[in-house]
């Protein structure tokens, strides 16, 4: 067996990415092409996979999280690492992060109350939200999660009254530092201008600040910042540590209290396709703690305890999409390949024009490859997969399709569009395979269903 073949570049063989993630490949590490085109995974081929789990089906390989939880553990090793519970959760995935001593970043009651299920430890928890709604801060304050992130002026006294003490909510107050950065205008959140954070520039940061510090049952212990989503380069998050450690020093001279702790929270870049800029995590690393000891001793500042949350960075390339083709078809001059799924399981593309690359399984085909567009079975004309993609002339109805590096934002954004239901996810290990998610049913859509 040898390994995957990047695609579409022909004939390339991707450098293995652990332990360091060093070469951005979109495939996990255990991806191995197997006989007759197809490919296996944590040790299972993924054309029997779709065989035994229908399409379209989501495959997780467990391995290549914990792999990529550890190597952000090694590249910040006095950080706290936070999974960005948004890019997908469930059970399982809550156990391995637990296991791996990363802490989670929730943005709702429903995933928090997903984490307590599993026992997750609350001090562990960081809890998110530009419009957390009464049962968020509710179910945040019963299970006692470590820090809730402030997003707007009027959420401090809401939350300040609902404390039961005697012990104060630890807080923190997302910050914007004013700095474009993140691969679509959509997901760009550390700039003015936008519904997340509060303003460094205009005044509304440090109002918050002053108005926590009023607050008998809040203990303001941090600032926070997100820059946004994508973000290909550590650059901007030196700029960003630069602009908080400033505003860090600011508080202090202002206020004579000194917050101890820095959020930097996440989205760094993978590879969505062979040459996609993603650096390792040991470079986002190195550049975040050589500018923060810098900064701070610029500011004659006390190095604050750091926390980044990646999510992305985690869990996109471990996962793997498999799509069964319906049809064929020529129109305009463009080749279409229709399948199975489509802007209901990822909608990304449809989002932000996420681009990436496929790969048909479990069938060689010696014809020659030609560009196609893989378009989804939903009543959208812009319900596209991926554009520009190279696949063999011949991919013809009942081919399997697999797209790499879907594990972060599609099925944790799936909908019911055209009530085709959910995919399912299956986990691969070492040779097995077990369902994490099954798919969900028409039994489930009429469930719901409960007036007439
Ligand atoms: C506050 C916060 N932290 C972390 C993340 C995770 O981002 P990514 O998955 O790009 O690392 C997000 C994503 O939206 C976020 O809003």
């Amino acid at each position: 067996m040898t390994a995957v073949p990047a695609v579409p570049v022909a004939g390339t063989i991707p450098a293995p990415v652990l332990p360091e993630l060093a070469a951005p490949s979109v495939w996990p590490a255990s991806a191995v092409s197997a006989p007759a085109g197809d490919v296996t995974v944590g040790g299972v081929s993924l054309a029997e996979l779709a065989e035994r789990y229908g399409t379209p089906t989501y495959v997780l390989d467990e391995d290549e999280v914990r792999a990529r939880a550890r190597a952000w553990r090694r590249a910040l090793p006095d950080a706290d690492i936070v999974y960005a519970g948004k890019a997908f959760l469930c059970r399982a995935v809550v156990d391995w992060i637990e296991e791996e001593g990363l802490g989670l970043d929730v943005c709702s009651a429903g995933e928090l109350e997903l984490a307590a299920l599993r026992g997750f430890p609350a001090d562990r928890i960081v809890m998110h939200g530009n419009a957390k709604s009464p049962q968020d801060l509710r179910t945040a304050l019963r299970l006692g999660v470590g820090r809730i992130v402030i997003d707007s002026q009027c959420e401090i006294a809401r939350l300040a009254t609902q404390v039961p003490g005697p012990e104060a909510q630890q807080v923190m107050v997302r910050v914007l530092p004013g700095i474009e950065a993140g691969g679509h205008k959509k997901i760009r959140t550390g700039a003015e201008g936008q519904k997340f954070g509060l303003s460094i520039a205009e005044g509304d940061a440090e109002d918050a600040v002053a108005r926590i510090l009023g607050q008998p049952g809040l203990e303001l212990v941090g600032l926070h910042c997100h820059l946004g989503s994508q973000v290909t380069s550590p650059d901007p998050y030196a700029q960003a540590v630069r602009r908080m450690v400033a505003f860090l020093a600011r508080i202090r001279d202002r206020y004579a209290i000194t917050v101890p702790e820095l959020d930097l929270g996440g989205g760094f870049a993978v590879a969505y396709r062979p040459g996609d800029p993603a650096p390792t995590p040991a470079a986002y690393g190195r550049r975040i703690t050589g500018e923060l000891l810098r900064a701070c001793a610029e500011f004659d500042f006390p190095v604050p305890r750091l926390s980044v949350e990646p999510g992305r960075s985690v869990m996109a390339p471990a996962g793997i999409a498999l799509y069964e083709v319906m049809s064929v078809k020529r129109c305009g001059g463009e080749v279409f390949v229709a399948v199975d799924g489509g802007m209901s399981d990822n909608p990304r593309p449809a989002l932000y024009g996420a681009r990436y690359t496929v790969r048909m399984v479990g069938r060689a085909s010696a014809a020659p490859m030609r560009t196609a567009t893989v378009v989804g079975r939903h009543c959208e004309a812009g319900d596209v997969l991926a554009e520009s993609v190279e696949l063999p002339e011949d991919v013809r109805p009942g081919d399997v399709l697999a797209v790499p590096a879907s594990g972060a934002y599609h099925v944790s954004m799936a909908s019911g569009y055209n009530m085709t239901g959910r995919p399912p996810v299956v986990a691969v290990s070492e040779g097995r395979s077990r369902l994490l998610l099954r798919r969900e049913t028409f039994e489930d859509h009429r469930r719901r269903d409960v007036g007439l």
